[in-house]
């Protein structure tokens, strides 16, 4: 049996998803988005790319939710993007609606899928899937951490001319501007970052990989950020799908885990064919925990303006 991942949201984020989905040939893919003709005319064109690149899955487009029938993966990327000068924050309401509804009708077709979410506010989005759908916490993933950690990743190796194999980073907490990056858990084929980088270089990468996003939306002015968010769902994806128990920064529901409760927040996560198997828990030190409970405040404050906009 094949497998089937629907993408909701065929903007700029969801079709490069399918782009790098089709790439890796792991499941028969459906782009759905409420413009019309869109999502057909983008399925069509990635459907006629795949005989140059050798590759043979059943990519579909569509306006409605039927043809996303009996997936094993949906992913949400509907939605407004950010534009110069706003926050993730300032999308709440508008995206709300729209995730919410992508979620109940997603599960009237697919009533067994796990979802992952990409949609800004990011962790307040898995939050309003989950309560909506009323899912186990298992099959709801925010993507965010590994594109947050690959954004750290990719301005270490700049900095060191080292092949980004090597680099390994890890960014935690919520997806926004207080985001944990940990440079104790870092490192450069095994040895520390924090041996092999000066403090005020750490700390301008720390800096950077915060305000990525932001970067990346100052200098487009008309969107945000396309490639590297696509390509972190569909290495989430390739995790579920073949149950490679890939332990990557994702956002999970903490039911206690890392001192937190009822929020989505970005932590180790082991990726299986069940969704999320397990969370990882660091050992941190003080002041790591301390900037991951401001990171969580941040989070509260969004879920709490969700609350007061949506009935769960
Ligand atoms: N159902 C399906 N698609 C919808 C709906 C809906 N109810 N509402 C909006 N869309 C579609 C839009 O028509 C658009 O094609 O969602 C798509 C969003 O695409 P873009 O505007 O290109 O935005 P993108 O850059 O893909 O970002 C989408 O993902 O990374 C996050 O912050 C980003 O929240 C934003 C989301």
């Amino acid at each position: 049996m094949r497998n089937k991942v629907s993408i909701i949201g065929a903007g700029m984020t969801g079709a490069t998803t399918a782009h790098w989905l089709a790439e890796r040939e792991i499941a028969d893919l459906v782009l759905v988005d409420i413009v019309d003709g869109m999502p057909q005319g983008k399925a069509l064109d990635l459907q006629e790319s795949l005989p140059i690149i050798g590759k043979d899955v059943v990519v579909n487009g569509a306006n409605t939710f039927e043809a996303t029938a009996g997936s094993d993966i949906v992913v949400i990327t509907a939605g407004l993007p950010r534009k110069p000068g706003m926050s993730r924050d300032d999308l709440l309401s508008a995206n709300a609606e729209i995730v919410g509804n992508a979620t109940k009708e997603s599960l009237k077709y697919s009533p067994e899928a796990i979802f992952i979410v990409l949609t800004n506010p990011l962790d307040t989005m898995a939050y309003l899937t989950m309560k909506v759908g009323d899912l186990p916490p298992e099959r709801v993933i925010g993507q965010a951490g590994i594109l947050d950690s690959a954004r750290m990743r990719a301005f270490v190796a700049m900095e060191l001319g080292v092949s980004v194999e090597n680099i390994h980073c890890y960014v935690l907490g919520g997806h926004g501007d207080d985001m944990v990056p940990l440079i104790r858990h870092s490192n450069v084929a095994g040895v520390s970052l924090a041996d092999m980088l000066p403090s005020n270089r750490l700390d301008a990468i720390v800096e950077r990989t915060r305000k990525g996003g932001g970067e990346i939306v100052s200098l487009l002015k008309t969107g945000s950020a396309f490639y590297a968010p696509g390509a972190a769902v569909a290495q989430m994806v390739e995790a579920i799908l073949k149950d490679k128990n890939l332990i990557v920064p994702a956002a999970a529901y903490m039911q206690g885990e890392y001192g937190l409760k009822d929020i989505f927040f970005g932590v180790p996560v082991q990726l299986g064919r069940q969704g999320v198997v397990k969370i990882i828990e660091y050992q941190l030190n003080d002041q790591e925990q301390a900037a991951l409970n401001k990171s969580a405040e941040a989070v509260n404050q969004t879920v709490a303006a969700l609350k007061s906009l949506v009935k769960f």
